[in-house]
């Protein structure tokens, strides 16, 4: 898989996946797609920081961290990590890494929750398309479900990892987070400002009947931090 004229990537590979898998692991959606597409736009950003450890939270199928991975694949050294809660979405971010040539490590946890001490601070590019989906309950499975069922708001499981992402972040890291107006992006990005992070809507489209936003969290470096706020 390489980049056309334009530095476009190609989608990556996920032919291995079948209708099966996809009735226990989340199968690639308009969500997953306007990541792939606010990932492309951010391309020249991302080459110039250089990042060396990418992380994605609740990976599924692993078509997100497959893509970012060909989209830095010039560069030399890239530590690629995802974790899902959901154990067959874990084996398919496997098969579909190995698929497409990335070398990754995949790690069956809550959120970040096994690795969350050990990356203070060396995240350069945290992901999370999370379930956003306003339900009235919070599912306590590890199935599909959890895939997109959010609860009230349809902030219950992102809401865990907001307070977290400024210490995850290393100087110059960002975030991008999947999120839909009913999430309320603008609360949440008031959330992430008050932890010193700078926040902008990279995308917004509408699919069916959600208005998907991909927001941007970006720490800045600490001397240009200082010079704005001193
Ligand atoms: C909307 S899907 C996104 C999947 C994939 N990143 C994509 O964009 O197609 C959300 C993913 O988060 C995972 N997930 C839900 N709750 C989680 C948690 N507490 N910890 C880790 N992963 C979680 C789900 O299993 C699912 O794979």
């Amino acid at each position: 898989m390489s980049e056309d004229h334009d530095g476009h990537i190609p989608t990556p590979d996920y032919s291995h996946l079948d209708s099966t898998d996809f009735e226990r692991v989340y199968e690639p959606s308009e969500d997953t797609f306007i990541l792939l597409d606010a990932l492309q736009s951010e391309r020249h950003h991302l080459a110039t920081q250089r990042p060396l450890i990418c992380v994605e939270i609740g990976s599924g199928s692993g078509l997100v961290l497959a893509f970012l991975a060909r989209l830095l694949s010039k560069q030399e050294q890239l530590v690629c990590i995802a974790t899902d809660i959901n154990e067959c979405a874990a084996q398919a971010t496997r098969k579909t890494l190995e698929r497409n040539r990335v070398v990754g490590d995949v790690i069956v946890t809550d959120l970040l929750t096994s690795l969350s001490t050990r990356l203070s601070a060396l995240v350069d590019v945290l992901l999370f398309n999370p379930p956003y989906v306003v339900t009235e309950c919070v599912p306590g499975s590890r199935g599909l479900e959890s895939a997109w069922a959010g609860g009230e708001r349809g902030r219950h499981v992102m809401d865990r990892v907001l307070p977290e992402v400024d210490r995850l972040l290393s100087p110059g890291g960002v975030f991008y987070l999947v999120v839909i107006e009913e999430n309320d992006p603008d609360e949440i990005s008031s959330l992430l400002e008050t932890r010193g992070l700078t926040v902008k809507r990279i995308l917004s489209r509408r699919a069916g009947r959600e208005r998907l936003v991909v927001l941007k969290a970006s720490k800045l470096r600490d001397f240009y931090h200082n010079y704005l706020t001193n």
